[in-house]
């Protein structure tokens, strides 16, 4: 095998409580991404689409984590370092700072396409700490909350990111998840930087409770504990304020019957989760009314959680 072709999914980071720990992947939000073995060394990025990104594969998201991959590989014996080389061609459909994972996807993209392609030296969870990487360039900071719902699917708690302690978390089937992308572009670096360095005790105690009770109600598929769970405290206070009409269509989600809703990621897009796909789709219908009415452009998306995260097409 030469190429393969991979759909690299959109997430949803965060998820209210969890910053920079939970994250989950979409179904059917993501791009294409075609990784070739190259008979020359390195990284090269032969054609984006979609989106206007370098193409140098040391400023490119998806050339900085195939190039941490490869860095380990050559220091691998077991590897014959002149046959690793890859061409990358990228399909964007996820916009940049859309809050769904764009970066995200394409870095783990890359990985997990040339693991493929090498007969998968790595594990699913072991690709992670490369796509960090590409996260890293994009904004600064190496989380995980995106890229390992990415590469594994479903839902992900980062218990530790040094060392790396990544947890799949099982949840019900009949959730769904409506993302609202007005579209303006937030940088992740910029949502970060109105962020506080410190948090109260008491908010802590309120987030950490929270984030226990999410996890609790995904395991046990009870749907009113998970809502119950959905609240941010420490960062939607301080992100909420860069996002057009957010507290309309916060309060529209759940007027239409979502079990939460909150930023996605580090916004702009705004994210509801709901139990089966009717109560999705009707939310989308009220969150798309709020904007209409606001006469602001958006993307809406309904969408299945994706157990499988990036797959081979
Ligand atoms: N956890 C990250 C943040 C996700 O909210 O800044 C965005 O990539």
């Amino acid at each position: 095998m030469n190429e393969v072709k991979v759909f690299c999914p959109a997430t949803i980071a965060n998820l209210s409580c969890g910053f920079d720990v939970l994250g989950l992947c979409l179904d059917n939000v993501g791009d294409e991404m075609i990784v070739r073995k190259s008979a020359e060394k390195g990284v090269r990025i032969t054609k984006i689409e979609g989106a206007n990104l370098p193409l140098e594969a040391e400023k490119n998201v998806a050339g900085v984590a195939l190039l941490a991959m490869l860095e380990e590989l050559e220091s691998n014996a077991d590897f014959d370092p002149i046959a690793i080389g890859f061409e990358i061609e990228i399909y964007k459909h996820i916009k940049a700072g859309s809050g769904i994972g764009s970066s995200a996807a394409s870095s783990a993209g890359a990985v997990f396409g040339a693991n493929e392609l090498l007969g998968n030296p790595f594990s699913r969870k072991e690709l992670v700490k490369f796509a960090m990487q590409g996260e890293k360039l994009a904004s600064g900071n190496a989380h995980a909350d995106n890229v390992a719902p990415a590469l594994l699917g479903g839902f992900t708690l980062v218990r530790s990111s040094n060392p790396l302690d990544i947890i799949k978390i099982d949840s019900p089937n009949e959730l769904f998840a409506t993302v609202i992308h007005p579209q303006i572009e937030l940088k992740t670096s910029d949502a970060r930087s109105v962020l506080k360095q410190t948090v109260s005790l008491k908010s802590a105690i309120t987030q950490w409770g929270n984030v226990g009770g999410l996890v609790a109600g995904l395991y046990t598929q009870d749907y009113d504990l998970i809502g119950r769970s959905l609240h941010d405290e420490i960062v939607e206070p301080l992100r909420s304020v860069l996002i057009p009409g957010f507290d309309l269509i916060k309060q529209s989600a759940y007027e239409n019957g979502a079990l939460g809703s909150g930023i996605s990621g580090s916004g702009p897009s705004i994210f509801a989760l709901s139990r089966g796909k009717e109560t999705a789709e009707k939310i989308a219908k009220g969150m798309s009314a709020v904007y209409d009415k606001m006469n602001l452009p958006y993307e809406i998306h309904v969408c299945k959680v994706n157990d499988t995260g990036m797959k081979v097409i």
